[in-house]
């Protein structure tokens, strides 16, 4: 088993939808984090597909100059989907409740999931589904930092640092025989613990793991 059950627990264990009731209208990451995002997108996209922005709110981070075929949003919140520029479509859905994406096989060229992989209970059903949503050879790109809602995290990935996070996202592509061998891309930046003490704040860490649909 990926992880034992007191992995997937949650300190907050109330439904999700309660959480995510209300629109949160911010960025959860630095624009230190999103350039690079936003960059690796730029190499790892093509123009003209088709994309699904997994666990998205009202922001994809996509590159502007960059046009899509289509753009499907996928998360919690309406509010907060309905605002997103980059958006032909979206879906309000808690995968934690029903991980079975409402979308055919091979729909898509990209699946992406920025800052949110943390809060999957069942990671490993809905990576099955995406690599099911995903065309052969499309890729998936799943992103983090070091920053959660600590209550929605799940014990797994409260429990371990940032090296064993980047290594738990790689079993969850792992445990799916569609996905070829993940890469990782790892930046954990920050600066020296001097200039910390001269008020001088760290950029936040920028993590990714990707995954080709084989
Ligand atoms: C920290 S936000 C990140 C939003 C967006 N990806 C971004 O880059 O700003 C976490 C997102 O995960 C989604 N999410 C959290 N729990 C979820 C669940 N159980 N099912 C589906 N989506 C969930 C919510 O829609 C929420 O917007």
């Amino acid at each position: 088993m990926l992880l034992r059950p007191e992995q997937r627990e949650k300190l907050d264990p109330a439904d999700d939808r309660d959480f995510y009731s209300l629109p949160r209208f911010v960025t959860h990451v630095d624009d230190h984090f999103i350039d690079q995002l936003t960059q690796l997108y730029r190499d790892r996209l093509q123009p003209q597909t088709r994309i699904l922005d997994l666990m998205s709110s009202w922001v994809s981070h996509l590159p502007e100059e960059i046009e899509f075929a289509h753009v499907e949003g996928h998360g919690m919140n309406a509010a907060e989907l309905a605002k997103n520029p980059r958006l032909d479509h979206y879906q309000v859905q808690n995968l934690n409740a029903d991980p079975k994406l409402p979308y055919p096989d091979a729909d898509f060229d990209a699946v992406l999931n920025c800052v949110s992989v943390q809060y999957l209970q069942y990671p490993e059903a809905v990576f099955s589904e995406v690599a099911r949503v995903l065309k052969p050879g499309g890729v998936a790109i799943v992103s983090f930092s070091n920053r959660m809602f600590y209550q929605k995290a799940i014990a797994a990935w409260r429990d371990g640092g940032e090296t064993s996070r980047v290594a738990l996202v790689k079993r969850y592509f792992q445990a799916v025989p569609e996905f070829g061998p993940p890469e990782i891309i790892a930046n954990a930046g920050g600066v020296p613990n001097i200039f910390q003490l001269l008020g001088f704040g760290g950029a936040d860490p920028f993590y990714a793991v990707l995954a080709q649909r084989q």
